[in-house]
């Protein structure tokens, strides 16, 4: 199943490479890939592959156990930085990842709603890039583009070439930082070596009508991933707190131009965005939002010069954002409760006390 270029077949084809140009290419830098860096690679593809493997792409079920097992204790997710960049390979091949457009992500946001919209087969490759000065580990990878609107944590639609890229995306690549092993971006792409690994019925969504967020028929706030939907479990006391709190925030937000550049179709063209249009958003970036609002670095105007909001809108904007940041974190914390009181519970299939215990190996 697993396929990764060995030390052997780079300096191979490099070698061969340099015969075509005749000798004029000259040979790039290669460094060996090091055991740490191709172990990680394979335990990642590993678990990719067993948790997030391939299915229709309207499978709510195994996109749910994805987003869990992700979530949960996954090696990925123990290998991103505190802030992660997140976004589509550039369109022009010769981009260096300086020059791409990226979001950043909380690591938390980005395993539970980027990362599980994938699925992918275990195949990998893994390579020295110079000029990166990275490790790239390109996975072979699928989109579920057939999940309901809400299972996104925005409507990709909003740009017909972005919403393409995702459905027809063939690849999955992770920069790893040699130092650190951290995988500081992550980026898909539809241009990856090998063919789409399933056939794709490409869905017409409805006409993006510039709301971010909304509200169902039902009346329940979308896109429910959003509002830790999957997440939290539906008794977490604080989901409707958090719901209605982060909609004062995004009132005092819109008083205050934040809305203006911090949303996905990026109006302001930075190259390296923040998003701050939905609460799970707004909930990893929380601190920062509070601590540059302080600090009266933003907002910001056309120019990107930072200016100091009035008294008032600075008051009501720092007010509701603690207000918001103060039930993230007890929403947190009875999650890590509920989980630890789940863990003491002794298995309801398993005997607590029998005469004999049984070794399970594995
Ligand atoms: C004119 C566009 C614009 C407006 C308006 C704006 N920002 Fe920003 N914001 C930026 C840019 C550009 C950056 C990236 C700055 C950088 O790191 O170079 C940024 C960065 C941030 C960050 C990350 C900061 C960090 O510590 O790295 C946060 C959080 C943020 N903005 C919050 C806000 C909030 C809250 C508001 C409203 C009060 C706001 N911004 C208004 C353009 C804007």
């Amino acid at each position: 199943m697993k396929m990764r270029i060995s030390r052997r077949t780079v300096s191979g084809l490099l070698a061969a490479a340099a015969l075509l140009a005749g000798g004029l290419a000259r040979p790039q830098p290669s460094q060996p890939v090091p055991p740490a860096v191709e172990a990680l690679a394979a335990k990642i593809a590993g678990e990719l592959a067993q948790h997030c493997p391939l299915a229709d792409a309207n499978d709510a079920a195994a996109f749910d156990s994805c987003r869990a097992m992700l979530y949960g204790d996954s090696t990925l997710r123990a290998h991103l930085p505190p802030v992660l960049l997140w976004g589509r390979q550039s369109a022009n091949p010769q981009a260096t990842l300086r020059q791409t457009n990226l979001t950043q992500f909380a690591p938390d946001v980005w395993i539970a709603l980027y990362a599980p919209l994938f699925m992918f087969n275990g195949r990998y490759q893994v390579e020295w890039v110079p000029a990166e000065k990275q490790f790239a580990v390109r996975l072979e990878a699928a989109f579920r583009n057939r999940l309901a609107p809400g299972q996104f944590p925005y409507p990709f639609w909003h740009d017909d070439s972005k919403w393409g890229t995702y459905q027809n995306a063939n690849g999955f690549l992770l920069w790893v930082h040699p130092a650190t092993l951290k995988v500081q971006v992550a980026q898909l792409t539809d241009r990856a070596q090998n063919a789409l690994l399933q056939a794709v019925t490409p869905v017409q969504q409805a006409k993006f009508d510039g709301k971010w967020l909304w509200t169902d028929a039902a009346g329940r706030t979308q896109p429910a991933v959003t509002l830790f939907d999957g997440l939290y479990r539906a008794e977490n006391p604080y989901l409707r707190d958090l719901d209605r709190q982060y909609r004062d925030l995004a009132l005092q937000m819109r008083e205050s131009q934040c809305t203006s550049c911090h949303v996905p179709n990026n109006p302001d063209k930075m190259s390296r965005l923040v998003l701050l249009s939905t609460p799970a958003h707004a909930a990893g970036e929380i601190d920062r939002l509070i601590k540059s609002v302080k600090e009266d670095r933003m907002p910001m105007d056309e120019y990107r010069n930072s200016y100091a909001l009035s008294p008032e809108d600075k008051k009501w904007l720092l007010e509701s954002a603690e207000t918001f940041r103060g039930t993230v974190q007890a929403a947190r914390a009875w999650e890590a409760q509920a989980t630890r009181a789940e863990s003491r519970l002794p298995a309801p299939w398993q005997p607590v006390a029998t005469g004999q215990r049984k070794e399970v190996s594995q």
